[in-house]
Formats: structure tokens, C-alpha cells, sequence
């Protein structure tokens, strides 16, 4: 069985775009996986770069976890854990900055899209490695299959430039390439505004939000001005898309001739999506809720799965460390 990882980071609660893109397919695959070829982590090493308070990012951990939880994430299967619990990452992650091309950091998109919409002085370091660190998170392990969303793909890129180039710097196949793996339908989940769905912008819909708060997410939907009896277009707009990601086929066709006769408004159509979304994850809701209420049971599983993948994570490090002829380190 191949080897498989993906981490989140704890910049917020996961949005439906984090569910559909990631959370349910890797649930999907974790929970039939051979046991212990899994590995799910939250990224809070990569919240860093975006959030300064601790508590936040403590916070902001806690209901990554649930939501994974939530959806049936069978912990006994996989290594699930917290990025930071697992401090190897970043000994690797440097000796992959030691020798990467700084050059070739300055393309990723991570780096640029900030670059270009922030005061300069505000770029850090950590921004720029971004990608380093999330090579080291995959290459690690020598995860083979890396569930994400379409945004990660130059990401993954880079982390099988540096595979290949660290393994022809020891001449050793150390590194395994690993691939990205995505769902066609829900690899970039559109937000409110169409673009999208993101932590960062905003336009997300959070289905572990109140009743009303959700509401008012789906609500707020961009749609164009067409009136209740004009004819709409299934095809182009943003609610219907959501819609298609989620209703069984039939209840899609529905729609979709509602749309196509005239008659139908959009909000009545916002309407059904909030209805379908209360009515799919009300399980997965209730278990969210239940979770995000022990605090300390989440803790215990993320501890526990965070010694079972050190243990791991400190034989791969020893391995590597022998190939730059560096002292082997004992775990403690
Ligand atoms: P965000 O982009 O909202 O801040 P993260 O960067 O933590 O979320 O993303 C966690 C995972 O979810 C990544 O694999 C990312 O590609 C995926 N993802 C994020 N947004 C979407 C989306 N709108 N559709 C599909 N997958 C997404
Ligand atoms: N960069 C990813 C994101 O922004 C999170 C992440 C960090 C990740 N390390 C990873 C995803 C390793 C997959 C594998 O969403």
C-alpha cells in the first residue's frame, strides 16, 4: 500500500472548499489504508507565517482536529498529529534550505501572490520557505500520495525538484517523488464570491458555524441580476455549483429545470443549498460540536499520534543525517 499525507493549517475552521477538496477524500483512503501508512497532520508551523497570537493558532488547531474527527478519521488507522509536536520536520527543512536554489523560492506562488499585495518589509522568512517546510512534511515520510487542492500543485512540484536534487547530491534514491492527488469536481471549491473558497478571503461557507451564521454565508452568494421569472443559467452560476458539489443526481436535475424554465429565484435556490448542507452534515456537525467540546480528548489524540509519528520521524532523520555524514541523534 502507498503511503499517503496531507496537513491543513490552522488558520481557521475548515470551510466546505477544505472539506470537499481534502478532508472527506482522505478520509475515504485513510480509513481503508494498510495501518499505519497514513499520516494526517495539522499544519500549525505553517499558521505561523500568517497568524502572530499563539492562541489563535491553539484555537484554531483544535477545531482542525474535530473537523477531521467529525468525519470519521479513523485515528487508530493513521499518524495524526501536530505539525510542531514533531520538531524533526524542521531539521530537515533545513538542510533542504542549505542547498535548494533560492531562486527557484522565488517563483512559488505562495511567495508571490503576497509579495505583490503587501509592504515588502512584512515579508518573513518563514513566508518565503514556505515550501521547504512542506517538503520536509511529505519527504519525511516518503509519502507517495498527497491528497490537495489544485492551489497546493506547484507545491508539490517543488517538493519532487527537491527530492531529485537531494537524491543526486548523495547519490542515493533516499527520497521517494511523491504525487499530488485530486478530486476533478471539488479540486478548487468556488466561495461566496466565486473565486476560491479560502480561509484568507473570506468567502467561505462553514458548515460548523450556528444555523444562522450558515444562513447568512449561503445568503450572501454572488449572483447576477436576473429577475424571479427570467430563465437562469445553470451552468455559470455560483450557487448552482455548489449545489451539483454536493445533492444526488436527481435533486441536480430538479434544479437544474427549475433554473432553465424561469420562475425559480435565486434566493429560493440559496434556500435549498442551506437545506441539503443542514440535512448532509447534520451528523457531522453534531460530532464537530461534541469534539470541539473536549478539549482535552483532542489533545490526548493528537499527543498520541504525535509519538507514534516521531518515533518514525526520528528513524528517517538518523537515516538521513548518515548520508551528509552528520552524528545519528537519539530520540527522547
Ligand atoms: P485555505 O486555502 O482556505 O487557507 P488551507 O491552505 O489550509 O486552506 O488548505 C488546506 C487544504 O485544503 C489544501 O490541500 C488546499 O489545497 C485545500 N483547499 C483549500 N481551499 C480549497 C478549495 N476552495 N477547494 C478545494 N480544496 C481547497
Ligand atoms: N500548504 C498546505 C496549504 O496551504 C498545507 C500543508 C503543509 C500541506 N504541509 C503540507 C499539505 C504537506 C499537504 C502536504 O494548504
Amino acid at each position: 500500500m502507498e503511503k499517503i499525507l496531507t496537513g491543513i493549517r490552522s488558520t481557521g475552521t475548515p470551510h466546505l472548499g477544505n472539506i470537499l477538496g481534502v478532508i472527506i477524500p482522505s478520509v475515504g483512503i485513510v480509513n481503508r489504508n494498510e495501518k499505519h501508512s497514513s499520516f494526517i497532520f495539522i499544519a500549525d508551523l505553517h499558521s505561523m507565517i500568517q497568524i502572530n497570537n499563539i492562541k489563535t493558532i491553539i484555537n484554531n488547531t483544535y477545531q482542525i482536529a474535530a473537523a477531521w474527527l467529525a468525519f470519521g478519521l479513523n485515528t487508530e488507522n493513521c499518524f495524526f498529529y501536530r505539525q510542531s509536536d514533531v520538531s524533526e520536520v524542521t531539521e530537515l527543512a533545513w538542510y533542504f534550505s542549505c542547498f535548494f536554489p533560492y531562486q527557484r523560492l522565488t517563483l512559488a506562488h505562495s511567495f508571490k501572490n503576497e509579495i505583490s499585495k503587501i509592504d515588502k518589509r512584512k515579508i518573513s522568512m518563514g513566508l518565503f520557505a514556505y515550501p521547504i517546510l512542506m517538503a520536509a512534511d511529505i519527504l519525511l515520510y516518503n509519502a507517495q500520495i498527497v491528497p490537495v487542492g489544485k492551489d497546493q500543485l506547484q507545491h508539490i512540484e517543488i517538493t519532487r525538484r527537491i527530492a531529485t536534487s537531494f537524491n543526486q547530491r548523495i547519490g542515493k534514491k533516499l527520497f521517494v517523488l511523491p504525487n499530488a492527488f485530486l478530486q476533478k469536481k471539488t479540486m478548487s471549491v468556488p466561495g461566496t464570491d466565486g473565486k476560491k473558497m479560502s480561509k484568507s478571503k473570506k468567502n467561505w461557507i462553514n458548515i460548523f458555524s450556528s444555523d444562522e451564521i450558515l444562513k447568512k454565508q449561503i445568503m450572501s452568494i454572488r449572483t447576477d441580476s436576473k429577475s424571479l421569472e427570467e430563465k437562469k443559467d445553470p451552468e455559470t452560476d455560483y450557487v448552482m455549483s455548489l449545489y451539483k458539489l454536493i445533492a444526488p443526481l436527481d435533486k441536480i436535475d430538479k434544479m437544474k429545470k427549475k433554473y432553465l424554465k424561469g420562475g425559480y429565484g435565486y434566493s429560493e435556490a440559496k434556500i435549498a443549498l442551506y437545506e441539503l448542507i443542514i440535512h448532509k452534515f447534520s451528523t457531522e456537525r453534531k460530532k464537530f460540536f461534541s469534539f470541539i467540546k473536549n478539549k482535552s480528548l483532542l489533545d490526548h489524540i493528537l499527543s498520541l499520534g504525535a509519538e507514534k509519528a516521531k518515533r518514525i520521524a526520528n528513524e528517517r532523520l538518523n537515516d538521513i543525517r548518515k548520508c551528509l555524514k552528520l552524528k545519528p541523534i537519539k530520540s527522547n
